[in-house]
């Protein structure tokens, strides 16, 4: 049998008897696809049904106040869902003449749906064979194939919708897709899955080589963190400058660079003239100009640095001791090295 045979056989038996899946209203499977998003079915089901008593049809939905809306909404989280909701119900009533749109790519449009919600109204109420992939079509798919492309990366989700696509059944799209997703909520589940009595466990990877606790694969995104660097480019009356060498572990180690103050934002000449940092190595007068006006963005793994390059004339300096006709034998960070490549080009 075929994946997409063997999936709507079991679906057939064991499929849960769900509210909104007595009708092919897209209204209906509006509402139950968008209140079903980060929300479990046992959890959605009652407002699902307090829902559509209170507003049995679009028109309904779109007459209300948005604070109705938001209260009968309340404890289901994620806020934004109901007014997206709220505000494509308007649309599709003042706009549409009550109807709803009937292609993947016209559903899409609408605000508050996107690919999955789109895939699932056009599968279900319009037999458009476009294949839904939530988390439990990651789930299955990734251990039926043994599949280890983080589901969370661009590759992921191009790599599982494409599979996706073509497993489904193109007679029906809607069956397999809601198939699909019941089998990875009732039989794969994420933790204990009844592999015992899996109808694929004779061709299930995950199964096979003993990787079904580890699939599917989510990559860990790690937070950036944002540092506000202010570089002083000093220029003497003898053509001169301070640069150091960066000591210390980090990625920068050995490199060279102008004096360099951190701020908690980007900061303006005066907060600049008034820190600490400043004053200690600037007792005496000096002229000050930002040299980018707009902050330039040094994306690293970890961090991003927003930087301004201040340019500042002065008087000789006991501290400045490099020379500027010798400032590119120093081996610099690539951020300074673009920044002196314009400024050495414009002087
Ligand atoms: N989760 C969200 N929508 C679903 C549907 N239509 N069938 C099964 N599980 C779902």
């Amino acid at each position: 049998m075929t994946f997409s045979n063997t999936l709507i056989y079991w679906y057939l038996q064991n499929n849960r008897d769900l509210p909104w899946r007595k009708s092919r209203n897209p209204y209906f499977i509006w509402l139950s696809e968008i209140m079903l998003q980060q929300t479990r079915v046992a959890q959605g089901l009652s407002y699902y049904l307090k829902f559509t008593d209170t507003f049995p049809t679009v028109f309904d939905l779109a007459k209300a106040d948005e604070s109705t809306v938001l209260k009968m909404w309340q404890g289901l989280g994620y806020y934004s869902r109901a007014r997206n909701l709220h505000f494509s119900a308007k649309q599709i009533a003042n706009e549409l003449n009550g109807e709803f749109p009937s292609t993947y790519k016209e559903i899409i449009k609408l605000k508050g749906i996107g690919d999955y919600t789109a895939s699932a109204i056009a599968s279900i109420c319009f037999n458009e064979p476009t294949a839904v992939v939530d988390g439990n079509v990651y789930r299955v798919l990734s251990r039926y194939y043994g599949i280890k492309t983080p589901i969370n990366s661009s590759a992921g989700i191009k790599e599982f919708k494409a599979l996706a696509q073509t497993l489904i059944d193109e007679s029906q799209p809607g069956t397999f897709n809601q198939a699909i997703m019941d089998f990875g909520a009732l039989h794969c589940k994420p933790q204990n899955p009844l592999c015992d009595s899996c109808p694929f466990s004779g061709s299930c990877m995950a199964l096979e080589k003993k990787l079904t606790n580890e699939l599917p694969v989510k990559e860990k995104k790690i937070k950036v963190r944002k540092r506000y660097f202010n570089f002083l480019v000093i220029k003497t009356d003898d053509n001169k400058t301070i640069l150091s060498e960066r000591k210390g572990k980090g990625i920068w180690q050995g490199l060279f660079q102008f004096p360099l103050i951190e701020s908690n934002k980007n900061i303006n000449k005066n907060e600049l003239v008034s820190s600490e940092e400043f004053i200690d190595l600037f007792p005496a007068e000096t002229t000050i100009s930002l040299f980018n006006e707009k902050e330039i963005v040094h994306k690293l793994s970890h961090q991003h640095l927003y930087t301004q390059f201040w340019i500042i004339e002065t008087k000789k300096l006991n501290k400045a001791t490099i020379k500027w006709t010798e400032i590119e034998k120093h081996p610099v960070p690539i951020l300074i090295a673009n920044f002196l490549e314009t400024f050495l080009t414009k002087k």
